[in-house]
């Protein structure tokens, strides 16, 4: 049975928290900091293992990927051919090309402790036999590239990447590549193409990257958090991690409050929380302020509203809400908010990420803005709530990657739950929050 309140999964979590642990520590970030709390421990307990040994302790543990889509880690990394011998090239790629509205855990992860990530992508490439392993980052943050390459050289200096990893005759390069700030370019093909030289658009899937990836080669892409839980792992045991959590969404991971909420920050808790028990943690609602609608993984994750209050926060609990866990990035509207207003805004982030590529989303996202500011403004018309859902009926499963059921998926839930509002637009003329405030229509 899993437990339920705060208290309960706090004690059947003793060791959380366990990414953020280290976080207030002085120079967290140094080497020298994260060694002096077990840190690189795991990759040593790893490099004692055959590789096929760490892979089944990753699939063992239920780690489940953090960058969304909630892919089981190890079975990723099994899909990797092992018995293709010398000269056939494997790669690791992190994806900390972050970039979804309200995402915000990976770039805290990397600046508070790179050497986490470091050490989980040394035992990753150890496990799935990678000699290159790259972290393609957002280039817009030049703090935390520098960070990392810092971090980077540092892991190099102490023989820990470079060649005979700690004696073990591993060899392992680590490459960090600045993208250029596109936000297609997290989805997972076209960040291989971009890292590949090319225009960052996303590639036909299958072949999935496992089998035909970075340079047509066997590659595994995760997400920074995923990678960042493995040392752990490693440190303490598959049996450890799954203390945590709930039997199917094992573990601990970083839940992001933003928005309208007293304390926003990274709260690190076990996979199964509530948003109530979160929000305990985070000092509640900004004073005199009562919570009106939100997203469980940033916007392209369907919004709930306070009712969802009590709603699991691991993949099925959302899953069976109606929504999706995704990035566990929890943007928190009070009252004064206009949903309308804020999902036009989530509409022009698609809008102008859209690559172009496939019809659907070129078009359909401009469509989207187009009716939504009509909306917004007061200024909508007889048959535009409708139109509004055939728009985002055409994107949403015919788009070539998940940017389309991303910029439909604020839409169909905010007029599921606050239709009247989109009317209340209408029947006023403008907005009736602060109709000064209304985006220019016309
Ligand atoms: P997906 O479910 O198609 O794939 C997830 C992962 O599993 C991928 O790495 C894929 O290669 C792998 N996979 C799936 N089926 C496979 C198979 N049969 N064989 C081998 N590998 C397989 O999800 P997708 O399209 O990669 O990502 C969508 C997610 O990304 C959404 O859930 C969304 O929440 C998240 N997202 C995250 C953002 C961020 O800033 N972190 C931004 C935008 C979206």
């Amino acid at each position: 049975v899993t437990p339920f309140t705060l208290a309960e999964r706090i004690a059947e979590s003793p060791n959380v928290p366990v990414l953020s642990r280290n976080w207030e520590r002085p120079e967290s970030w140094s080497l020298a900091s994260y060694r002096a709390d077990n840190g690189y421990h795991g990759l040593r307990a790893a490099l004692d293992l055959p590789p096929d040994e760490v892979i089944e302790i990753v699939k063992n543990s239920g780690l489940r990927g953090r960058g969304g889509a909630g892919f089981p880690v190890g079975m990723k990394w099994s899909f990797i051919p092992q018995g293709d011998g010398p000269g056939k090239p494997h790669y690791l790629v992190v994806n900390a090309d972050e970039s979804e509205p309200g995402t915000c855990k990976d770039m805290p992860l990397m600046l508070a402790s790179p050497h986490t990530l470091i050490e989980g992508m040394i035992i990753a490439s150890y496990a799935i036999r990678a000699n290159l392993a790259f972290i393609y980052v957002r280039g817009e943050v030049a703090s935390v590239i520098a960070r990392l390459r810092d971090a980077v050289a540092q892991a190099y200096e102490a023989g820990l990447l470079g060649r005979n990893i700690l004696g073990s005759s591993f060899d392992l390069d680590l490459v960090v590549h600045a993208g250029a700030g596109a936000y297609i370019c997290g989805e997972e093909t076209a960040l291989l193409d971009s890292l590949e030289g090319r225009r960052g658009q996303p590639r036909l899937r299958p072949p999935f990257p496992a089998v035909a990836g970075l340079y047509a080669s066997p590659t595994v892409v995760n997400n920074v958090e995923s990678i960042a839980s493995v040392p752990a792992i490693l440190r303490n045991s598959a049996d450890w991690f799954r203390q945590m959590g709930t039997e199917k969404s094992p573990g601990f991971t970083l839940y992001s409050l933003s928005g309208h909420v007293a304390n926003p920050g990274q709260y690190e808790a076990p996979l199964g929380i509530t948003l109530r028990e979160l929000l305990d943690l985070a000092g509640g609602m900004r004073a005199g302020h009562r919570l009106k609608f939100w997203t469980p993984g940033g916007s392209s994750t369907p919004l709930f509203a306070a009712d969802h209050l009590d709603v699991p926060l691991d993949y099925e609990g959302v899953a069976e809400a109606g929504s999706m866990l995704g990035t566990k990035a929890l943007q928190l509207f009070d009252e004064t908010t206009c949903v309308v207003r804020a999902v036009l805004r989530w509409s022009e982030f698609y809008k102008h990420e859209s690559c172009g590529k496939c019809t659907p989303c070129r078009e359909g996202t401009y469509w989207l803005v187009q009716l939504m500011e009509r909306l917004e403004a007061g200024q909508g018309r007889p048959g535009d709530l409708d139109k509004l859902l055939d728009v985002a009926d055409s994107i949403v499963g015919k788009a070539f990657c998940a940017l389309g059921d991303a910029a439909g998926a604020p839409i169909t839930s905010s007029l599921s739950l606050f239709r009247d509002e989109y009317l209340e637009h209408a029947r006023l003329g403008h907005c009736p929050f602060d109709p000064a405030a209304s985006v220019t229509y016309g």
